[in-house]
């Protein structure tokens, strides 16, 4: 396993690897590393001949009351977890290898990144938007892993490569969740013992908002995120930012036809947190746990 440090190194190993015809799989994260970025790496090693993992804590997607200087940062672990998925190399910039002075392009990924989670995190989107367009540029990959935990983001990126026209196929990933249901991410490890209790409260609105529209046939999201919110509230550690039912392309829907998206944004304690079910008769693994 080789780890990367310098732009220039990466673009010398991703042409090497074109030269040889091999296919490139790339897994961006931010470190802090759980099983749901671990299956997004095993995929991608199960589908090209090399995997690239990049670990960036990019601080242009974090706003200025936001959590950048908090956030988990354990690169020795993160080596070691990604060595023993057999991952083929890491690519770990500093800030000043990704941002040098007198840096200055942006992306401006337009309404959608202002919606949903953007409406909470103004310009989150434009910053995810431009680290990777970047980071597409320096690992140059045939295939990029996302997870759909992240479903807004998954749309920026599909957006970001059609409207650019990046050559690299995006691969949505299942969410992964811990036993009780609450998906993983790194910003759990903020979670005291009773706000991880609390935090389930997310799954199991979702899953009452999966009920609801499956079994009960009910139509009118207006109702279902009434119900959703009322569960929510019962939960006095959490305090809902949206709860929202969209279509694929994030466009709010009135009257449920599927296939549609749930999507939540809830505070648990001062931990924001975000999870998803994506309700699709022709997709039942998507939907499932
Ligand atoms: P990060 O939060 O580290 O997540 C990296 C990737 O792992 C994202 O595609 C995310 O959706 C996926 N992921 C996180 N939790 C998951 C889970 N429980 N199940 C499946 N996949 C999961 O997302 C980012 O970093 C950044 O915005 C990034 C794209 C790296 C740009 O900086």
């Amino acid at each position: 396993m080789e780890i990367i440090g310098t732009i220039k190194d990466m673009h010398d190993l991703s042409r090497a690897l074109m030269s040889q015809d091999k296919t490139i799989g790339f897994v961006p994260t931010m470190g802090a590393l759980h099983d749901g970025h671990l299956s997004l790496v095993r995929r991608s090693k199960a589908e090209n001949d090399a995997t690239v993992v990049s670990i960036f804590v990019n601080p242009t997607q974090f706003g200025p009351n936001e959590d950048f200087l908090r956030y988990p940062r354990e690169v020795e672990k993160d080596v070691d977890k990604l060595s023993a998925q057999g991952v083929d190399t890491i690519f770990i910039p500093v800030e000043r290898e990704m941002y040098p002075e007198g840096f200055s392009a942006s992306i401006n990924i337009g309404k959608i990144g202002e919606i949903l989670c953007g409406a909470s995190r103004p310009g989150h989107f434009n910053g995810v938007a431009a680290v990777v367009a970047k980071l597409f540029n320096i690992v140059m990959p045939d295939r990029a892993y996302f997870g759909q935990k992240d479903f807004q983001q998954t749309v920026i990126i599909n957006k970001l490569v059609k409207d650019l026209n990046f050559s690299v196929d995006i691969v949505v990933c299942p969410t992964i969740r811990e036993s009780d249901g609450l998906a993983m991410s790194s910003r759990n490890s903020y979670l005291n013992s009773g706000e991880r209790k609390a935090a389930v409260i997310l799954f199991k609105a979702l899953k009452l908002g999966e009920e609801l529209i499956v079994s009960d046939g009910i139509v009118n999201a207006v109702l279902i995120k009434e119900e959703m919110r009322k569960l929510i509230h019962s939960e006095p550690l959490a305090a809902i930012d949206y709860v929202e039912i969209v279509t694929a392309n994030l466009k709010e829907v009135e009257k449920i036809k599927l296939p549609v998206a749930i999507c939540l944004a809830v505070k648990i304690g001062k931990t924001r947190l975000i999870d998803n079910l994506i309700i699709d008769p022709n997709n039942a693994d998507i939907c499932s746990l």
